[in-house]
């Protein structure tokens, strides 16, 4: 598993409550046959581009910190002719959602177990064609609003990766972040397609943990779509 915090600083957390013993056995084990090679800097010290050849020529989605990991196996389930690398440095999250791929049924996951800023290093130009960011962490204190995905730090290397006409997907329920998404996104190259409230959730959303927790504290989510330039 990657150190996030071994080249770059990750502020999350990436440890949890103890992990019960299945969980332990599905990272010991799952974990191995669902991670991407060539991802961190021990294996991969040149930077040397990803070889897709794993998607089976599938067009490739990435989810940003999946969390608990059901949306992205909604979304697997779903599309099964895609592939969708799900990108989370937290252990917890990571085994949540080995436990949901456990019974092998879903053949189009793979797992990045760390910083997704590890991943855009080493992701060839233009090869995603939908990117998902769904609840990311919302660093409410101004002074800590540099370390949102929505800076230049994140998006640029993002739009790189992204093929034109990607569609990049953003839930939050912060309103601040919602402001620094409108702004920050298109700079980098997107085009704003839509902007919707509650009740204005894609076609194919599930809503995710984050999400429940937000609409129990009264907190009222916003799903903005943006498509890459080109
Ligand atoms: C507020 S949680 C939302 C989780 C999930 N998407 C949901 O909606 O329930 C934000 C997640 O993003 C992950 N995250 C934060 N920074 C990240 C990074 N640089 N790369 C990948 N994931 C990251 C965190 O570990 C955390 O699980």
């Amino acid at each position: 598993m990657t150190d996030a915090g071994e080249h770059r600083n990750f502020y999350g957390r990436t440890h949890g409550k103890t992990l019960r013993a299945q969980q332990k056995a599905d990272l010991e084990t799952g974990l191995a046959a669902r991670s991407l090679h060539g991802v961190t800097r021990e294996e991969n010290p040149a930077r040397a581009p990803l070889d897709l050849s794993f998607t089976g020529g599938r067009p490739l989605w990435l989810e940003v910190g999946f969390g608990g990991g059901e949306h992205l196996v909604q979304m697997a389930a779903r599309h099964p002719d895609i592939f969708l690398i799900g990108c989370e440095p937290f252990v917890n999250g990571i085994a949540m959602l080995l436990g949901k791929l456990r019974d092998g049924r879903l053949d189009n996951v793979a797992i990045h177990p760390g910083d997704v800023r590890d991943l855009f290093d080493v992701l060839p130009d233009g090869c995603l064609s939908k990117v998902f960011l769904n609840y990311p962490d919302p660093w409410p204190k101004a002074r800590h609003h540099r370390r949102r995905f929505v800076t230049p730090g994140y998006l640029l290397p993002l739009a790189r990766a992204c093929a034109p006409g990607a569609e990049f997907r953003v839930a939050t329920d912060i309103p601040d972040y919602v402001r620094q998404t409108l702004e920050e996104v298109p700079p980098a190259g997107f085009d704003l397609v839509s902007e919707a409230g509650q009740g204005g959730a894609w076609e194919d959303w599930l809503s995710t943990r984050y999400e429940q927790k937000a609409l129990r504290e009264g907190r009222v989510p916003h799903y903005l779509t943006f498509r890459r330039k080109g």
